[in-house]
């Protein structure tokens, strides 16, 4: 094969070494703009599996790459005059320039032909003569880009500003540093990549980058003006640029995430940077642009394997591992753009937080990497907890949380789950066993299913009520034996279904009207939830002092039954979540509108519940944080001035659930998907939040509570499965200060005793 290389950077000098050692007959030739030894940037870091991956793939260009490495295991954050130390990171970096030699000498000795100063257009016909032309010419790829229809280029440029600089401090510890000036927060992402140099990247937003004056200043003083900043991590070290003599290239940038929907067009294909690239705080983009290449061999020199063929698997692998990457690269870069959210939190909460941003560490991850510190991290939990009067080193998510004067015994909360199989709203022996186990399960709080307040609010005819005496008997039995038997608090869910009422029971078809014996439903405006739903009747001034009134009776009912915390649901597209969605609400009355407006009778019932509801007893509100309809909806940012407008009236707990407002909504899931909005809510608007949805894992749990997204955290799914997954929790995690009913004792020794066994033994395999 004839194939041109474009770029002479880790994916293009690679590329060429996998290519030649695959089969020496391949002719390739690489073009580089810049001269030999010229290039942007200092250190690269890598992970021990991509150094596998190379060794692999080159032992003898591994080897040398391995002999030069720099390793640290130290992750140091600056912050406050406080500097927090955590151990067992394991990094390797080493310069980019060394590698780049180094790959270089291992692409000529495998006769691979190097053309330097030779900046490539694409548009010039020789490309046409070489059957490949590796479009490996970086981030800003003037081959993808001469052609972006043909490759689906999608670019999304970051917030921040950041600059790339060279030390030679040598930094022992990966070094977090933040600063605060009177212009706002910079700080530095700084390691050492070989024995007197270190990579230094200083980092802003581009509020602050402007109010300092570092658009306008030439690129001697920007520096001179970081050096000023981190003088005391300097020591008397300067910084450098080497970005002054490449062609192109400025100093202050952003960021761009760039994917493709495609990776070749004729016979261009693209790799590393140019195909896709994953923020530098993630420290990937080298390690993606080697692995593409190596995989891109592989495919075109298997026999037998067709061009077309050999790139379906090529993108259908690479771009698995780069959709994980550049979501984790994500979750990293929003933490940064956001990081005035966090800056509140204590040092070590800050550093818990920055060092568990792209989710992919865990708190049992730094549990591995660094147990002494991360038992710290427990133990200044437990005392923030308990207001200093704990010492205890434990999982945060055992640790009691005092709302009001109603103290849970624990974090995990059994979310609300409507169960359809009440008669005329009368909770029966169903919802007896079911709430009833969940109590003896171990969870510190339970909620009910959303209890509906009048008939024509429920959803279904199985919908739990509380209109009438015989559900205040009925809850009291229930909550009754909550109390009598388990330690934990339970909070009744009071809602009323809007324009989604008068449905079939949820697994006879969610949404889906009624075949006989429908009730007409009323809205914030007349939008039927869909084509098949009935048009709602918008509500009168009149309908509106009604419905207020049967949730302030059924809270006081709730009183009655004694129940703990009540719970108001204004989220999900029901009654309440109509008239704050403007997807449902198209008023035109003081109820429409602005989210002021919206916001008025929900916010309405709600103080009329908390007149009623005692004062020393929480209440709680659910709300959907997003219509999941970009900005035509809800938006995160809308939530916080929903929270806290709730909180203004008394609301002690947000409850942040999400979508069900629309139901062309477009949710994104995955892990622990709606905990971002959880975070937002809590960190910017300083409320105590409850975070929900695809939360499954004690270790997502304590990740969640330690890094301060959420207060408290709700499971539902995972509880319908398994009703004692807080006890299995405990003994998972071998803490044993959790009440165990005195008849299930036996059970949860056995259980704790066995999975000991079965870890030891699974360390003893790993040995
Ligand atoms: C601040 C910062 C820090 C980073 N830190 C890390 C890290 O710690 N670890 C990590 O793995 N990655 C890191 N990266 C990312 C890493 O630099 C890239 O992902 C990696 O360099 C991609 O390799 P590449 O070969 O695809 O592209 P590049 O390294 O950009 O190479 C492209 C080459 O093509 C040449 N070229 C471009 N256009 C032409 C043309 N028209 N004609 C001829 N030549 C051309 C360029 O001069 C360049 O040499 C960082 C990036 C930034 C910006
Ligand atoms: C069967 C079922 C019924 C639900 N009923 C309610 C409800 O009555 N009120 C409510 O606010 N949420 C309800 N939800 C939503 C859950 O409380 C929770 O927010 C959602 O399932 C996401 O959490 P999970 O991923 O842990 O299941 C229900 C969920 C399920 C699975």
């Amino acid at each position: 094969m004839k194939v041109a290389c474009i770029g002479a950077g880790p994916a293009g000098l690679y590329f060429a070494i996998s290519m030649k050692l695959r089969d020496p007959a391949h002719e390739i030739e690489i073009f580089e703009r810049n001269a030999p030894g010229v290039t942007f940037g200092w250190g690269v870091v890598f992970s021990d599996q991509t150094v596998e991956n190379l060794q692999a793939n080159d032992p003898k260009s591994a080897e040398v790459i391995a002999s030069e490495f720099a390793h640290w295991d130290d992750i140091d954050v600056h912050i406050r005059g406080e500097c927090i130390t955590s151990s067992g990171h394991g990094f390797i970096g080493i310069g980019r320039k060394r590698l780049l030699e180094i790959l270089q000498d291992r692409a000529r000795e495998l006769g691979v032909t190097l053309q330097f100063n030779a900046e490539c257009d694409p548009t010039d016909p020789k490309w046409r003569d070489y059957d490949l032309v590796i479009a490996s010419d970086g981030a800003n790829s003037r081959f993808r880009d001469a052609n972006p229809e043909a490759f689906g280029v999608d670019i999304d440029v970051r917030k921040n500003k950041f600059v790339w600089l060279g030390t030679s401090k040598v930094f022992d510890a990966f070094t977090f540093a933040f600063e605060e000036t009177e212009h706002g927060w910079i700080w530095a992402h700084a390691y050492r990549f070989a024995p007197d140099c270190s990579t230094f990247i200083v980092e802003c937003s581009e509020e602050t980058w402007r109010r300092y004056g570092f658009d306008t200043m030439e690129q001697a003083e920007s520096i001179a003006a970081c050096e000023n900043l981190f003088a005391k991590y300097l020591d008397g070290h300067s910084l450098q640029s080497n970005a002054s003599h490449l062609v192109g290239s400025a100093a202050w940038l952003n960021f761009r995430r760039i994917k493709c929907d495609r990776w070749s067009s004729g016979n261009v294909i693209l790799l590393g940077d140019a195909a896709h690239t994953a923020h530098f705080s993630i420290g990937s983009g080298t390690k993606l642009a080697l692995e593409d290449a190596i995989k891109l061999a592989d495919v075109l020199n298997r026999p037998g394997l067709g061009l077309e063929a050999a790139m379906d698997e090529y993108v259908a692998e690479r771009n698995l591992e780069v959709l994980k990457l550049q979501n984790s690269a994500r979750n990293s870069t929003e933490w940064f753009e956001t990081l005035e959210r966090y800056l509140h939190f204590e040092p070590l909460q800050f550093a818990y937080s920055l060092l568990t941003r792209s989710q992919r560490i865990s708190h049992e991850n730094l549990r591995l990497r660094d147990r002494e510190w991360l038992e710290g991290v427990e133990r200044w939990f437990w005392k923030r907890a308990t207001d200093g009067k704990s010492n205890k080193t434990a999982p945060p998510m055992f640790a009691p949380f005092k709302m009001r004067e109603m103290e849970v015994a624990n974090r995990i909360t059994v979310s609300p789950m409507a169960m359809y199989s009440a008669v005329d709203g009368v909770p029966n022996d169903f919802h007896l066993v079911h709430l009833g186990e969940r109590a003896l399960g171990g969870a510190g709080l339970l909620f009910t299913e959303m209890t509906c307040v009048s008939p024509e609010g429920r959803i279904s005819p199985g919908c739990t009520g509380m209109w009438n005496d015989e559900h205040v008997a009925a809850w009291k039995r229930i909550v009754d034996f909550v109390h009598a038997n388990s330690t934990a608090k339970i909070c009744l869910q009071l809602g009323h279904s809007g324009a989604k009422g008068s449905t079939r029971l949820g697994w006879e078809g969610n949404d889906v009207p009624l075949d006989e014996g429908n009730w007409p439903v009323m809205s914030a405006g007349d939008v039927a939830w869909s084509p098949v739903n009935q048009v709602p009747r918008p509500m009168t001034r009149a309908d509106m002092d009604i419905v207020r009134d049967q949730f302030v009776a059924a809270v006081r009912m709730g009183i009655e039954c004694g129940f703990d915390m009540v719970e108001l649901h204004a989220a999900h597209g029901y009654l309440l979540s109509s008239f704050i969605t403007p997807l449902q609400n198209n008023r035109t009355d003081e109820y429409g509108g602005s989210l002021e407006n919206r916001l008025r009778y929900p916010l309405e019932v709600f103080a009329a519940m908390r007149a009623a509801w005692p004062s020393d007893r929480p209440m709680s509100v659910r709300i959907s944080a997003t219509d999941w309809a970009g900005e035509n909806g809800i938006t995160p940012k809308d939530a916080v001035e929903i929270g806290e407008a709730f909180a203004r009236e008394g609301a002690d707990l947000i409850d942040v659930s999400a979508g069900q407002t629309w139901a062309e909504q477009q949710p994104v899931y995955g892990r622990m998907f709606q905990t971002p909005f959880s975070d937002r809510i809590r960190n910017e608007g300083r409320l105590a939040t409850m975070a929900v949805g695809n939360i499954y894992e004690p270790d997502h749990a304590n990740s969640i509570l330690a890094a301060g997204r959420a207060d408290l955290v709700a499971l539902a799914r995972p509880h319908l499965i398994d009703p004692m997954w807080t006890l299995r929790a405990a003994a998972q995690l071998d803490y044993r200060d959790i009440h165990i009913p005195p008849q299930y004792l036996n059970g949860m020794s056995q259980l704790a005793r066995n999975l000991k066994r079965e870890a030891e033994a699974a360390a003893a395999l790993r040995v």
